[in-house]
């Protein structure tokens, strides 16, 4: 089975900051999670490089809108290897085989009568890249988001019908029967987006006159496409739209397209309109999270207070990093985060419980076996209710995208493992009874072994080297893949009698 996921491909005049690394994590650890379940993963990310916002940046700079993006291209790049990140793809829209795409959906547009020209004056944020109506803005005629005020533009242009496609949307949003529905996600913002689309649509114009840096229309080159369609249409060129028929229909339609809800509207009623209007089928899911704020304070260049992917992979190394940034605050509503939440949920969650039960189980393991699994009869208790702890409800959480309250199951099965060593007090039986202890450390590296390989997607690195520290066989993403088919615990453990462990060190050093 395939899974096509996406995030946004982000515009080039910001630097890649702990946002644009929010929305992309979270695509890669629900990507991991695909293909450990033996799914067929195409993982898209990339930048957005059309328009005026690029055009001014660039001119602010003293570079040509072309060497800006391939500077800052390449840095989003760079923050995604730094994150550990397993895109498929990354695509730049100023690349050829993006232009073939565009050029082929516009003229198609046309072809069908969806495209008409007129004179057109409205109130264009550049920020945003689209024009708004009074309506749209703030009390103070502002743009709610950037809060600047909108300029005053005129020209003709070429217009997208989108009002014509009202019902279809409204039929293929709301009706879970529908053969083409898509599901909004969470569900609360769906349903600002159906009450939206219940108070009707305007045609959108499609291309500016007065903008050079973007792709001409097929039909008038002096016109370029409207950033906003030219971005959306990088989901079915990355998959090979128009030339490649074969990968192509292999992926398409996408399964979830993530983003942040300030650009769910587009996702979720321009781009399937557009897809209509060429007769494509449309996207299976549209997941939007919220927007987080720092320390109270919307994250912005002017305060001085974005945080950088590098920033936080210095202070809590890549995996931890990764799994901080996305399990802080629920996957959907806004929240906020500072520093100080994020490294008490790195003690609580990783040095003390993780970091802990994998320290104190190896140094029992050294002190008295040799730093060997303990020879013993396999006893499997522990990892079997581990195992019922975890199972389902990690499952269904991961699919969802719900990864923090996957993350809270998984600390669930850490501390019940804790608590067992506890009970058990290994310390005594250290003293007393020597079969007893052995047949408890071979429990606990069993447990923790199922642990591992569902903190895989979140951490991988970190999980590859448990793996081996805690003396387990074979690969662990092979293991994984098989282990999440048939959930079937090998009747000699994962980490089997007389193997070798590792003294871990300090694998979460702990943060004051
Ligand atoms: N280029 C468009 C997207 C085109 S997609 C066809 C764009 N780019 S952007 O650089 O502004 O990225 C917006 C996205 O970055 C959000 O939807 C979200 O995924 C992520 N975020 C940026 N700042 C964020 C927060 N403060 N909080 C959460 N997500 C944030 O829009």
């Amino acid at each position: 089975m395939k899974c096509y996921i996406t995030t946004p491909i982000y515009y080039v005049n910001d630097i890649p900051h702990i946002g644009h690394s929010y929305t992309t994590i979270a695509s890669d650890i629900l990507a991991r999670w695909k293909r450990l379940n033996n799914f067929n993963v195409f993982f898209l990310t990339g930048t957005d490089e059309h328009g005026i916002k690029i055009a001014i940046a660039a001119k602010e700079k003293g570079k040509t809108p072309q060497e800006l993006c391939d500077e800052m291209s390449a840095k989003f790049k760079e923050a995604w290897k730094l994150l550990n990140i397993s895109y498929t793809d990354f695509i730049r829209t100023t690349e050829q085989r993006h232009f073939i795409a565009v050029e082929k959906i516009v003229q198609d547009l046309l072809d069908k009568g969806f495209i008409f020209k007129k004179k057109y004056e409205g109130l264009y944020c550049v920020g945003c890249e689209r024009f708004f109506t009074q309506k749209d803005l703030d009390e103070n005629g502002c743009c709610s988001f950037h809060k600047t005020k909108p300029a005053l533009q005129s020209e003709e242009n070429y217009f997208f019908k989108l009002s014509s496609f009202q019902d279809a949307l409204l039929e293929r949003l709301t009706n879970p029967n529908h053969k083409e529905y898509i599901e909004i996600q969470p569900e609360e913002r769906k349903n600002e987006i159906i009450g939206k689309l219940k108070l009707g649509l305007e045609d959108i114009s499609f291309s500016r006159s007065a903008i050079e840096w973007g792709i001409p229309l097929p039909f008038d080159k002096k016109q370029t496409v409207y950033v906003w369609v030219d971005a959306l249409i990088n989901y079915i060129t990355a998959i090979g739209y128009p030339k490649n028929e074969v990968t192509f229909q292999k992926y398409w339609p996408a399964d979830v397209h993530l983003m942040a809800k300030d650009i769910l509207w587009f996702h979720s009623v321009i781009w399937p309109a557009i897809l209509m209007g060429t007769g494509l089928p449309l996207p299976k899911k549209v997941y939007s999270h919220g927007f987080f704020t720092l320390d109270g304070n919307k994250m912005s260049k002017s305060l001085g207070n974005v945080i950088s992917p590098q920033e936080l992979v210095d202070k809590y190394g890549v995996d931890a990093a990764r799994y901080l940034v996305v399990t802080l605050i629920p996957f959907g509503p806004d929240g906020d985060i500072s520093w100080q939440e994020l490294t008490l949920k790195y003690n609580t969650d990783l040095a003390n419980n993780l970091g802990n039960l994998i320290s104190r189980t190896i140094k029992m393991a050294e002190k008295h076996f040799n730093l060997q699994v303990p020879e013993t009869k396999p006893d499997l208790e522990l990892a079997k209710k581990v195992t019922t702890t975890i199972k389902e409800s990690f499952a269904l959480n991961m699919d969802n995208i719900q990864l923090h309250k996957a993350a809270e199951i998984l600390q669930n099965a850490i501390t019940l493992v804790n608590r067992q060593i506890e009970i058990d007090t290994p310390w005594t039986l250290a003293k007393t009874d020597m079969n007893k202890l052995a047949s408890c450390i071979y429990s606990y590296l069993q447990a923790i072994s199922i642990i591992i390989m569902h903190l895989l997607s979140f951490m991988p690195s970190i999980s590859e080297k448990i793996w081996q520290i805690i003396g387990a066989s074979g690969n662990i993403n092979e293991t994984a893949k098989k282990y999440f088919i048939d959930a079937i615990i090998p009747e000699n453990g994962f980490s089997v009698v007389n193997s070798q462990l590792q003294t871990p060190g300090i694998l979460f050093p702990r943060i004051v």
